[in-house]
C-alpha cells in the first residue's frame, strides 16, 4: 500500500533508470479473483545508469509467487519484497531475463488501475501507474520495451481476448474449457500503454484501407447487445484516421485496431496501444439514448484516442512532468479534426467557454500549476485543465505566431526525428524553432509559468492626424510557488472596426511586428500607432482567443454592441454579446446583494432582439451560443471575491427573466420555426437547429414559467430523440412544480434499465438551484440504480451537484461542504482518484465570501485531518489549504 506522506518528486531530479528492459513475455491467466501472471523481462544495464546498482522494481498489491533469474530460483538473500517494490539487491552486469510470477485479484479492485472486472469484463487501466499492479516492472514511460503477451481465459467467461499490438495465434487448453490468444506489438512501448481485455462482448468492425493501401480492421467491442450503438463511434474513428493522413501526414501502423467500451472507467478513456478501452458513456449512442452533446462528446474522443498513437505512442513522454506533451497536443488535434468536421467559430467558442470554466478556475486558485508542473506528489492529480486545455492552446499560439507551413514544418520534423523515443517538451519546441528560424526560449515559459495573465488596453483616435494609438500591456498575478512572474509572448490577433462596421486597414506606423493581423506582445507593454486610420475604430482584439489571457479593457457598450453587429470575427461577435451580458448581471448581481431593486438595461435585450431578426437563421448553433448567458461560476470568476453565489444566482436569473420577457415573441416563434421535421441525424447543422431552439425555449421559459412549462412538457411528450427529450426536461428542472416531478418520474421509468441515461437523470436533479436539492441528492445516493463503486455514477449525482449546482454546494449554512467531504472520506478507501477529483469542487474556495470560506474551510480541514487518506486526497487537501 502506498502511503500519505508521498514524496515530492521533482523534474530536476531527473535520471534515466539502471537497467532498460528490452522484451517482456507476458503469459496472464485470468480468473475472476486469482489471476496468474507470469512476466518474462529481457534486462540490461543502461549504459547511461550507475554500474552495478541494485535494481527497483515498482509493484503495488500483489502476491509474487515465483522469482528466476535465467530460469534458476532466485535465493532469498538475492532479493527483498516490499509493499511497493522488489529489489533485486546485485543484478548482473549483462543482459539477463527475469522470470516474475505474481498472483492479484482483479474483482477486489476498486481503485480501476491495473487489471480490474468491469461488468464481468477483465480490462486493464495502467496509466499513469497501474502496470506495477499487474507485475513488478520499471513502471516510468522512459522504459521502452516490445510486448508479446499470451491472454488465457475461461472460453465461455471471456471467448474475446484482446492485446496490444497484432493477433499471432489462438488456440484452446485441452481438456480445461480454457483458450487463449497471442497478441504481439513490435513497437516499443512504456508499460502504460499495455493493455489486455477478455471477456464476452458484441462488436461492429470494419475494413479500413490507409493512404498507402494498407488493409487495418478497425472494430470497436461493447457489452452483448449494444452493437448498434457503437456504429457513431465506429464512423468518427475512421473519419479520425483519414483526417490524420490528410493534415498530419500520418497513417496507422498496425494491422488491427481495437476500441473496447467498458463500463466502469476511471477517466474518458485510454490510448492504449492498438487497444484503445474507452468510459461506455463515450462510445455508445442512439436517437433515443444520447444526446447531440454525447456524439460530439464521442466523435472527439474517439478522435482524441485515435490521433494519440502518433502524438503519445510513437513518441511518448520521458517522465511524467511532461505529460503536456502528449495531452496537449493532442487535445489541440482532436479540437481541430472536430473544427474541420463541424463548425470551426462554433468549436472556438465552445472550447473556450470550457477553458475558461475549468482551466482559468483552476489556474486562480490553490491547485494552479505550470502547463508542465515542476513538481508533484501524486500524477493522478496533474491530468488537468492545464495540462489538457491550456497546453492546447500553447500549441495553438505557437501555430499562430510561426504560421501554419512553418507549423507543419515542425510536427514533420517532431515526427520524423522523435519516433521511436520518449521526448521531452524541449525536444518538441526545438522542431519549431528549427522549422521557423525563430527564438522560442521566451515562449517556452508558457511551459513553466502557471497563472492566467491579464492583458490590459487602452486606446486613443487622433482624427486630424488620422492615427489610433494602442496600449497594451501584461502581468501575471502570483500562483503558489511562484511569486514572481516574466512577460510571456502573446499573439494578439487584432482589426480595426469602424462604425458602420467595415474592416478599416490595419497599419503599424511604428517598428512594431505586425504579421497576418497578429501583433506579438512579449514584453511588459507595447505600444502601437495606426496610421491611415479614416475614422475612430472599435479594436476588435484577440480575435478567435488568440491567447489563454484575460483581457481588459473599457470599450462603451456601445462599442461592443458594434463588435457585436458587425465584427467579422465570429468569436469576437458573440464575445462582446458575453462582455456586455457580464457587465448586465454584475449590475444585478450587486443590486442583488446591496438588498436593490434590479433594473436590467434594455439595451441587450434590443441588440439580441435585432441579432434574432437578422442573424440567428444563418448559424443556429452560433445563436444558441450568443443566447447563453455567462454562468454563475463565470460571473463568480469574474467578480473575483468575497461572492456570494446567491447574489449572482438572483441577479443573473433576474437578468435572464428580463430577456425571456422582453423577447418572448421572437422566442416563441424561433421555436416554432425549429421544430424538427424527420428522423434524428446527429449532424452538425442539425444539432445546431436543436441547440438554437432550446437556448429559445430556455430563455421564454424563464420570462414566463407557465409557458414555458407549457412548451417543454409537450416537446417532452413528443420528443422521438434524447436531446429533445431532456432538453425539455432540463428547462423543466429549472421551473418547481408538479409537471416537473411527473416527467422525471416518467424520464426515470422510461430509461430505468440504462445508467448511461439515469446518469443524466441524477445530474440533472443534482443541480436543481433550490433549498430541497441537497436532500434530494442524499436520497438519490439510494436509488437501485446508483452506485458509489461505478465512476460514472458518482460524478453524475455528486460530481454535479458539487460543480455544477453554485447556489446548493455553497449553501450558506455549509450542508453542501459537508455532504462532499462526507462522500469524498468515505469514497477515498475505494478509489481515491475519483475522490481526489470530487474534491477540486473546492478549488475556487478562498473567492467566497468571508461566511462560506470559513465553512469550506473547515469542510477541506475535516477532510484533511482523516487518518489513512490516499496520497490522491491528502495532496489535494494539502494544496487546497496551503
Ligand atoms: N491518457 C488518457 C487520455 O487523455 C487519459 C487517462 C489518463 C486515462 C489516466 C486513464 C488514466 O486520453
Ligand atoms: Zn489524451
Amino acid at each position: 500500500m502506498r502511503t500519505e506522506n508521498a514524496p515530492v518528486v521533482r523534474l530536476e531530479d531527473y535520471r534515466p533508470t539502471d537497467y532498460l528492459i528490452d522484451t517482456v513475455k507476458l503469459d496472464v491467466r485470468l480468473h475472476p479473483t486469482a489471476t496468474r501472471v507470469t512476466a518474462e523481462l529481457a534486462l540490461r544495464p543502461n549504459p547511461k545508469g550507475t554500474p552495478g546498482a541494485a535494481l527497483t522494481l515498482d509493484g503495488d498489491e500483489l502476491r509474487l509467487v515465483s522469482a528466476r533469474l535465467d530460469g534458476v530460483a532466485l535465493g532469498a538473500a538475492a532479493y527483498a519484497v516490499t509493499p511497493s517494490s522488489l529489489v533485486l539487491h546485485a543484478p548482473p552486469q549483462r543482459p539477463f531475463t527475469l522470470t516474475l510470477e505474481t498472483e492479484l485479484d482483479p474483482s477486489a479492485n476498486t481503485k480501476l488501475m491495473g487489471l480490474y472486472r468491469s461488468s464481468g469484463i477483465y480490462c486493464t487501466q495502467c496509466e499513469a501507474e497501474g502496470f506495477r499492479r499487474i507485475t513488478y516492472f520499471l513502471d516510468r514511460p522512459d522504459v521502452l520495451s516490445v510486448y508479446t503477451t499470451r491472454i488465457e481465459a475461461d472460453r465461455e467467461e471471456a471467448p474475446l481476448l484482446l492485446g496490444n499490438g497484432n493477433p499471432v495465434e489462438r488456440g484452446e487448453v485441452p481438456g480445461t474449457g480454457r483458450h487463449y490468444a497471442l497478441w504481439h506489438d513490435p513497437f516499443p512501448k512504456p508499460c502504460y500503454l499495455f493493455a489486455l481485455v477478455g471477456g464476452r462482448l458484441d462488436k461492429v468492425s470494419q475494413t479500413y484501407v490507409t493512404g498507402s493501401g494498407r488493409a487495418v480492421e478497425i472494430a470497436i467491442h461493447v457489452e452483448a447487445g449494444k452493437g448498434e450503438r457503437a456504429t457513431y463511434a465506429l464512423d468518427a474513428l475512421a473519419r479520425s484516421m483519414r483526417w490524420d493522413e490528410k493534415v498530419f501526414g500520418r497513417e496507422y501502423d498496425l494491422d488491427v485496431f481495437n476500441v473496447v467500451a467498458v463500463s466502469d472507467f476511471n477517466m474518458g478513456a485510454m490510448e492504449n496501444k492498438g487497444l484503445n478501452i474507452f468510459n461506455d458513456k463515450y462510445v455508445l449512442a442512439s436517437a433515443e439514448k444520447a444526446t447531440d452533446a454525447d456524439y460530439a462528446n464521442i466523435e472527439a474522443i474517439i478522435a482524441h484516442e485515435y490521433f494519440h498513437n502518433w502524438t503519445g505512442n510513437r513518441i511518448t513522454c520521458r517522465d511524467w512532468f511532461q505529460l503536456c506533451l502528449k495531452e496537449g497536443l493532442t487535445v489541440f488535434r482532436d479540437q481541430e479534426f472536430s473544427s474541420d468536421e463541424r463548425s470551426r467559430p462554433v468549436k472556438r467558442i465552445a472550447d473556450v467557454r470550457t477553458l475558461r470554466a475549468q482551466q482559468f478556475a483552476e489556474d486562480a486558485g490553490p491547485l494552479a500549476h505550470p502547463v508542465r508542473p515542476a513538481q508533484y506528489r501524486e500524477i493522478n492529480n496533474f491530468y488537468t485543465a492545464t495540462v489538457y486545455e491550456k497546453g492546447a492552446e500553447v500549441i495553438r499560439m505557437l501555430k499562430t505566431l510561426i504560421g501554419a507551413e512553418a507549423f507543419r514544418r515542425g510536427m514533420d520534423l517532431y515526427f520524423e526525428r522523435c519516433d521511436g523515443t520518449a521526448a521531452t517538451v524541449e525536444d518538441f519546441i526545438a522542431c519549431f524553432a528549427e522549422a521557423s528560424g525563430r527564438d522560442l526560449s521566451q515562449f517556452f515559459t508558457w511551459y513553466e509559468q502557471a497563472g492566467t495573465p491579464t492583458v490590459t488596453a487602452s486606446s486613443h483616435y487622433d482624427p486630424a492626424a488620422r492615427t489610433y494609438r494602442l496600449d497594451l500591456a501584461q502581468r501575471t498575478p502570483p500562483t503558489p510557488g511562484q511569486a514572481e512572474k516574466r512577460p510571456v509572448v502573446i499573439p494578439v490577433a487584432l482589426g480595426l472596426v469602424g462604425e458602420s462596421g467595415r474592416e478599416l486597414p490595419l497599419k503599424a506606423g511604428n517598428e512594431v511586428p505586425l504579421a497576418n493581423g497578429v501583433l506579438t506582445l512579449d514584453g511588459p507593454a507595447l505600444s502601437v500607432t495606426f496610421t491611415d486610420v479614416p475614422e475612430r475604430p472599435v479594436p476588435s482584439l484577440l480575435r478567435g482567443f488568440s491567447a489563454p489571457v484575460r483581457l481588459e479593457m473599457d470599450l462603451a457598450d456601445e462599442d461592443l454592441f458594434v463588435l457585436f453587429r458587425h465584427d467579422r470575427d465570429p468569436f469576437n461577435q458573440w464575445q462582446a454579446a458575453q462582455t456586455v451580458a457580464t457587465r448586465v448581471i454584475l449590475e444585478a448581481t450587486r443590486a442583488a446583494r446591496a438588498g436593490q431593486a434590479i433594473s436590467v438595461d434594455a439595451r441587450l435585450g434590443e441588440a439580441l432582439a435585432h441579432f434574432l431578426d437578422s442573424r440567428a437563421e444563418a448559424d443556429h448553433a452560433f445563436a444558441a451560443q450568443v443566447l447563453a448567458l455567462p454562468t454563475e461560476a463565470d460571473m463568480a470568476r469574474e467578480i473575483g471575491g468575497d461572492v456570494d453565489p446567491d447574489a449572482v444566482f438572483t441577479g443573473r436569473l433576474a437578468v435572464k427573466r428580463a430577456l425571456g420577457a422582453a423577447l418572448a415573441d421572437r422566442l416563441a416563434a424561433l421555436y416554432g420555426r425549429l421544430a424538427s421535421r424527420g428522423a434524428y441525424s446527429p449532424d452538425a447543422a442539425s444539432a445546431g437547429r436543436r441547440a438554437l431552439r432550446h437556448a429559445a425555449l430556455d430563455l421564454l421559459a424563464a420570462g414566463d414559467a407557465a409557458r414555458g412549462t407549457e412548451l417543454a412538457v409537450a416537446q417532452f411528450a413528443a420528443a422521438d430523440n434524447m436531446t429533445d427529450r431532456f432538453g425539455a426536461l432540463a428547462v423543466l428542472a429549472h421551473l418547481p412544480g408538479a409537471a416537473r416531478e411527473t416527467a422525471l418520474a416518467d424520464f426515470a421509468g422510461r430509461f430505468h434499465d440504462d445508467p448511461l441515461v439515469l446518469d443524466k437523470w441524477f445530474a440533472l436533479q443534482a443541480t436543481i438551484p433550490e433549498a430541497g436539492t441537497l436532500d434530494r441528492v442524499r436520497e438519490l445516493t439510494r436509488h437501485p440504480a446508483f452506485s458509489m463503486g461505478n465512476p460514472n455514477r458518482v460524478r453524475s449525482l455528486v460530481g454535479s451537484f458539487a460543480m455544477g449546482n453554485a447556489t446548493q454546494f455553497n449553501r450558506a449554512d455549509g450542508a453542501g461542504y459537508d455532504f462532499l467531504a462526507d462522500v469524498v472520506i468515505a469514497l477515498d478507501p475505494k478509489n481515491p482518484q475519483v475522490a481526489a477529483r470530487l474534491l477540486t469542487a473546492f478549488r475556487t474556495w478562498r473567492m467566497l465570501e468571508p461566511g462560506r470560506r470559513a465553512k469550506a474551510e473547515a469542510a477541506l480541514k475535516r477532510v484533511a485531518g482523516t487518518p489513512g487518506l490516499s496520497p490522491d486526497v491528502s495532496d489535494i487537501s494539502g494544496r487546497s489549504l496551503a
